[in-house]
């Protein structure tokens, strides 16, 4: 079974490659100067190159408060790169794996969103994933998309690496409190599209649709924060833990608006034999390869 994998240098791509070592699958991964997933004849070329029998898709642009100033290319990369990735999926008939994010919703729910559920993106960012997600509906039949949230892991930056830095750097911090979702390790993300390979490797199929991927135990970045500070500290990682102050929205504005509520109901995940990411194990594991 031969896998494409775009975005090999962030978080969930450097994840895939850790994961997919163990296995018999072969691997073809690209960087963005070696497959730029919005420009059509490279995709084409590559794929003819590598014939692929899964596209996993781990690019994106994931600067969302730059996404507000910069649209042109956050649409690019996030809604015509994963169309054109789809293109190849729909003419090749083989599946395309596809990763999106909570940012599709607005935050006002007051139960966890199903998959099902009305969006409503509030950033740039959040609407040019879902035109991403859009696209590949109607693009391609075979597509699992995962819709994450809050990813972290040992690679790129992320809230842990900030939080561990600024820990190391203030005696005390505020970190915002009245927003709620769950922290995923990458990781477990990795695992679950490798988990998703080789079902479709052993069965032919899987069950086609859209899915919520996220930690198991929902909480606030204040929250996630403490969890961090606690078992770095635990880790020896810091010599001591910085008082942590609870911020509301209000006090740390930016540039775009994030979700409220971003927690999933991650009932369906059932349907592809996928659990939630246990996010304090993947935490502890990031912390001990830090
Ligand atoms: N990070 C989060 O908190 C979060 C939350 C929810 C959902 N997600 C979603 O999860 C997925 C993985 O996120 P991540 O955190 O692993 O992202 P990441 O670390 O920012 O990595 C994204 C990768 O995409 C590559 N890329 C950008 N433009 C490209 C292009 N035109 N062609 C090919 N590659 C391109 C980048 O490569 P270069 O560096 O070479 O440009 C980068 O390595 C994304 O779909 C993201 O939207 C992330």
């Amino acid at each position: 079974m031969r896998i494409l994998l775009t975005g090999k240098n962030g978080q969930l791509g450097r994840c895939f490659q850790d994961v997919i070592k163990n296995t018999e699958l072969a691997l073809f991964a690209f960087d963005s100067a070696e497959l730029d997933i919005t420009n059509a004849q490279n995709i084409d070329q590559v794929v003819r190159q590598t014939k692929p029998d899964i596209i996993v898709n781990a690019a994106a642009y994931t600067a969302v408060d730059k996404a507000e100033t910069d649209s042109e290319t956050a649409y690019l990369v996030n809604a015509t790169g994963p169309c054109l990735l789809a293109e190849q999926a729909a003419r090749l008939n083989i599946p395309l794996i596809h990763i999106s994010t909570d940012y599709v919703f607005d935050g006002e729910a007051v139960e966890p969103y199903k998959p099902s559920d009305v969006t409503n993106p509030q950033s740039v960012y959040g609407a040019s994933k879902l035109a991403g997600e859009e696209s590949v509906t109607a693009t391609c039949d075979k597509y699992i998309i995962l819709r994450t949230a809050w990813v972290f892991s040992e690679y790129g930056n992320n809230f842990v690496k900030t939080m561990l830095r600024l820990a190391k750097e203030r005696d005390s911090l505020g970190v915002v409190a009245d927003q709620y979702g769950s922290p995923t390790y990458a990781g477990d993300i990795a695992s679950a599209i490798l988990t998703l390979c080789l079902d479709y490797q052993q069965n032919g199929s899987l069950a086609w649709g859209i899915y919520h991927f996220s930690g198991d135990i929902p909480t606030s970045w204040h929250g996630f924060a403490r969890a961090i500070f606690s078992k770095a500290y635990q880790h020896g990682l810091l010599s001591k833990q910085p008082k942590l102050t609870a911020l509301g929205t209000e006090q740390y504005p930016t540039p775009a608006k994030r979700p409220a509520y971003s927690l999933f109901d991650s009932k369906e995940l059932d349907e592809l034999h996928l659990s939630s990411s246990p996010w304090l194990q993947g935490l502890d594991k990031v912390l001990k390869n830090l």
